[in-house]
């Protein structure tokens, strides 16, 4: 049994039980992620990283997920490095647990339920098909910067109840703050992140006083309800849930909305399959979020010393799990390097699993298959012609731009929403 040293973000210098290292900020895994994560996994379900140790195998990722005794943890700030950044991070939802996480939990559930979500999908559509109406030329069309990446801002403001033109600033502080899951690359950033939150904070405590007041149909509105009926939650439990909901959102969706019409792009007889069927199209969003996930590592702590798989882990050991590395696991699904939209398993960890699973899975869901319907019916042909950038280990990583030469149908009117 091979014992694993304790290890924090900082002073990490393990060469730890022998474990492979992945360089995650080296050229090879910039390149060919998937080809070394394969290569690390044949060695080991457990890899050393410049950032801590990093699960990249699925069974045992789920084990963790299971264990009681190793705890989510948000995105760990050094108290040195940021004192306000390390508070919030303990009160965030991620850090809680037991009744309180259950409480919290619940009001987000009822205000994201199903039901409600069902309704938001006519609205999702339609922003969906003005973006396409808006492509100025679609032979030197960006379905980044002109489709996806505006997209989950239009469709998220009328659900939290914020004029459009608001929620633009919103979804530039969430991007900033969510640069804490780059960690080794945001010291720079503290000041600019910790700047974003507070502006983050004091746009929603005003929200919150107005919905108060006034409440609307929207999400703030039923968190506002779903707090205010509890005794045992209190203003700053409402502005953490909203703060968390909102930085949760946006930047996710589009990255994986982004993501997911790359993987279309890049293969185009499931792109063909797809638009010959598009009552598959939840299977492509499922699909889409196993093969490029969005956001890369979820992070845990471990809080008494466990035996698992043949290692040793001492309290307060530091885990992330790896979308990249467990979801391209074979041990997940059978040829796992295909994109292929006739899988049935929704098991991949993009929405991470168990007590802290994504709670705006269901919202996130619809509005990615709204946006790849509207595509669905529309693109007559695409063509993506020459390179492009894709963010490497951010937090959101998903392709920078994706410059398409389109044949665009008019729209008929016709809303396809499922
Ligand atoms: C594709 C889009 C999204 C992705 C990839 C995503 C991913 C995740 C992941 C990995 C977690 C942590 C799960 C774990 O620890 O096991 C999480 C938690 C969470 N997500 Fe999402 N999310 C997305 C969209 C959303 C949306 C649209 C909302 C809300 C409107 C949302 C709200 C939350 C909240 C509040 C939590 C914290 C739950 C808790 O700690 O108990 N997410 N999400």
């Amino acid at each position: 049994m091979d014992t694993l040293p304790v290890t924090a973000l900082d002073g990490f210098e393990a060469d730890a039980a022998g474990l492979p290292f992945l360089d995650v900020l080296g050229e090879e895994f910039q390149r060919d992620p998937y080809g070394l994560l394969d290569r690390l996994r044949a060695q080991s379900w457990l890899v050393r990283t410049p950032l801590g140790f990093t699960v990249i195998g699925y069974p045992e990722a789920i084990s963790i997920k299971r264990d009681p005794d190793i705890v989510r943890i948000f995105d760990a700030v050094d108290a040195q490095r940021s004192p306000l950044l390390h508070r919030k991070a303990a009160e965030n939802m991620s850090s809680q647990s037991g009744a309180r996480l259950v409480r919290l939990r619940k009001i987000i559930v009822q205000a994201l339920r199903p039901r409600q979500v069902a309704v938001y999908r006519e609205g999702m559509s339609a922003v969906a098909h003005m973006l396409l109406d808006q492509i100025a030329d679609p032979l030197h069309a960006d379905l980044v910067a002109e489709y996806a990446g505006p997209y989950p801002g239009l469709v998220m403001s009328p659900l939290m109840g914020v004029p459009f033109a608001e929620t633009i600033e919103l979804d530039e502080w969430a991007s900033t703050i969510n640069e804490l899951g780059n960690h080794s690359r945001y010291d720079d950033r503290i000041p600019v992140i910790e700047a974003a939150w507070r502006s983050m904070e004091t746009y929603l405590s005003d929200l919150i006083a107005e919905r108060r007041a006034r409440p609307r149909g929207d999400i703030i509105s039923d968190l506002v309800r779903g707090v205010d009926a509890d005794p045992d939650l209190d203003d700053e439990d409402l502005l953490s849930l909203a703060m968390a909901v909102v930085n949760a959102s946006i930047d996710n969706v589009r990255a994986q909305l982004c993501s997911t019409i790359e993987a279309l792009l890049l293969n185009p007889a499931t792109w063909d399959a797809l638009q010959a069927d598009p009552s598959r199209a939840p299977y492509a969003v499922e699909e889409g979020l196993r093969y490029f996930p969005a956001g890369d590592d979820i992070q845990h702590k471990v809080l008494t010393t466990k035996e698992l798989s043949g290692m040793v882990l001492p309290a307060g050991t530091l885990l992330f799990i790896s979308k990249k590395g467990v979801n391209r696991d074979p041990r997940l699904v059978p040829d796992p390097h295909q994109f292929r939209i006739d899988r049935v398993s929704s098991a991949h960890l993009t929405f991470g699993f168990g007590l802290h699973a994504c709670v705006g899975a269901i919202l996130a869901r619809a509005a990615i298959a709204e946006g790849l319907l509207a595509l669905t019916g529309r693109v007559r042909g695409w063509e993506l012609p020459g390179p492009y950038g894709r963010s490497g280990i951010e937090s959101s990583a998903r392709p920078l731009a994706l410059p398409v030469r389109l044949d665009l149908a008019a729209h008929t009117g016709a809303c396809q929403c499922g």
